[in-house]
C-alpha cells in the first residue's frame, strides 16, 4: 500500500511542484487548501502531468474540528509537509495580526493533532529570511537568527520555535526546518508555476510580466549596494529541485526510528547571483530585451544572502541539480502559458 502524505499549502506555488515529486515518487498525497492564494485548476494541472488525482479536500488549517474529521477520513497519514501560510511580506506589515493568526494558529492545530492521529513527522517551509543579514557568507545552519524584518518573517522564527519546543516536551514527532532560499521558475511541463495575486512583490513573476507586456517596466531596487554590480545578491532556486527536497524529507522522517528530533537545513544552490545577473541571463535565453530601470533600494531589502548547502548536500544527499538558465527559460514559459490561457 502506498504510503500517505497530508500536504497542506498543496494547490500552492511550491506545495503543487511537491505533490508532483511525491506522486512520481510512489507516494499518496492528500492536499488540505482554502484556495486563499491558489487555484482548484491545479489540481488537473497535477493530473496531466503524474497521471495521478491527488485527492484535495478544501479546508482551512485555522479549523481545528474540519482538520481532525479529516484525519478520521483519511487515517494513516505517515507524515505532514506544512506549507499553508500568508506569504507577503509587505502585506505583513499592514495586516500583522492575520499573518500571526494564519500562521502560528494552522501549525499549532496540525502539531495538536499529529500524536492524537498517531502521524510522527512533520516537514515545516521554513525561509532564509530567519538569518537576516548574515554576518558570514555563505550563511549555515548554524548562523544565529536575525530579529525579523516583517511579521511574516517573524511568523517563520516563531513557528521554528513552536516546532522545537515541542518537540522537547517530547511529543512523539519528528521534524525537519527547511529553510528555502529565493525559489523561482516553473514546471517544466509550463503547468505549473507560481500564479501572484495582485501586482507581483517577487523579482521574477514581476520580470515575466513585464516581459510579456503586463506591466510596463521593472523598477530594480538599488545599484548602489556594496556587490559587484551594486544590485541585491540572492540564492536562487528553481523550484522542482526545491520540490525535490521534499520528498527526501519525507523519506527520511519516514526511515528514522529515533523520535523527538529536529533538524533544519539550507535549501539554496549555493551560489549568489545579483538582480542584475539575473536580468542579464533572462534577456540571453530568451532574446527578449527587457524594459527596466534602477531605482532607488526597497525598505528592508537584504544587501546580499546566499546559502552553505552543504549540511543538506551531505546528510540528505539533496543537491541543487537545475541551471539558472533553464529555470529562467520555464518562468518564461510558465509566463507563456498563462498568456495563452487568458489567465494573465
Ligand atoms: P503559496 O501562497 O503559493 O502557497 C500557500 C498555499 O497555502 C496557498 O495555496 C494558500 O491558499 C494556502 N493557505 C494559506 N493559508 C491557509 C490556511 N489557513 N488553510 C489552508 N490553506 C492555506 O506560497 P508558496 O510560495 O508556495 O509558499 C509555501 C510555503 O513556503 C509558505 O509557508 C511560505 O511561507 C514558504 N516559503 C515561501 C517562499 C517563497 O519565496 N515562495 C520562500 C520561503 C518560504
Ligand atoms: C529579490 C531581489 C529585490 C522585485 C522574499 C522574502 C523572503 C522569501 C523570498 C518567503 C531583491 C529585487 C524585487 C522588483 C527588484 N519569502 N527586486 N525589483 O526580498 O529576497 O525575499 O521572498 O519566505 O522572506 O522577503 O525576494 O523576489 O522580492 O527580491 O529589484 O520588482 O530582487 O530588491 O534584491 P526577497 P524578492
Amino acid at each position: 500500500m502506498k504510503e500517505r502524505i497530508l500536504v497542506t499549502g498543496g494547490t500552492g506555488y511550491i506545495g503543487s511542484h511537491t505533490v508532483v515529486e511525491l506522486q512520481e515518487a510512489g507516494y499518496e498525497v492528500i492536499i488540505v487548501d482554502n484556495l486563499a492564494n491558489s487555484s482548484v485548476d491545479v489540481i488537473d494541472n497535477i493530473e496531466k502531468i503524474t497521471n495521478v488525482r491527488p485527492i484535495f479536500v478544501e479546508l482551512d488549517c485555522l479549523d481545528y474540528n474540519g482538520l481532525n474529521n479529516l484525519f478520521i477520513d483519511y487515517p494513516r497519514i505517515k507524515a505532514i509537509i506544512h506549507f499553508a501560510a500568508s506569504k507577503a511580506v509587505g502585506e505583513s506589515v499592514q495586516k500583522p495580526l492575520h499573518y500571526y493568526r494564519n500562521n502560528l494558529v494552522s501549525l499549532i492545530n496540525i502539531l495538536e493533532l499529529m500524536p492524537k492521529h498517531g502521524v510522527g513527522g512533520i516537514v515545516f517551509s521554513s525561509s532564509c529570511t530567519v538569518y537576516g543579514q548574515p554576518d558570514k557568507l555563505p550563511v549555515t545552519e548554524k548562523a544565529p537568527i536575525k530579529t525579523a524584518e516583517s511579521p511574516y518573517g517573524n511568523t517563520k522564527q516563531i513557528s521554528e520555535e513552536i516546532i522545537r519546543d515541542a518537540i522537547i516536551s517530547e511529543m512523539p514527532i519528528n521534524a525537519i526546518l527547511l529553510r528555502y532560499f529565493n525559489p523561482i521558475g516553473a514546471h517544466p511541463s509550463a503547468l505549473l508555476g507560481e500564479l501572484p495575486n495582485g501586482v507581483p512583490q517577487n523579482l521574477v513573476p514581476y520580470l515575466t510580466q513585464t516581459a510579456i507586456g503586463i506591466r510596463e517596466v521593472l523598477n530594480v531596487f538599488g545599484d548602489d549596494y556594496h556587490t559587484p554590480d551594486g544590485s541585491c545578491i540572492r540564492d536562487f532556486i528553481n523550484v522542482v529541485d526545491l520540490a525535490k527536497a521534499h520528498v527526501i524529507a519525507i523519506q527520511r522522517l519516514l526511515e528514522k526510528q529515533q523520535k523527538q528530533k529536529i533538524e533544519a537545513f539550507n535549501i539554496g544552490t549555493g551560489h549568489g547571483l545579483s538582480v542584475l545577473e539575473l536580468i542579464n541571463v533572462f534577456e540571453r535565453v530568451t532574446g527578449i530585451k527587457l524594459n527596466y530601470k534602477i531605482v532607488g533600494r526597497r525598505a528592508g531589502d537584504i544587501e546580499q544572502v546566499w546559502a552553505d548547502p552543504t549540511f543538506a548536500n551531505e546528510e540528505l544527499g539533496w543537491k541543487a541539480v537545475e541551471t539558472i538558465e533553464d529555470t529562467l527559460r520555464s518562468a518564461w514559459n510558465w509566463q507563456l502559458f498563462l498568456k495563452e490561457k487568458g489567465l494573465q
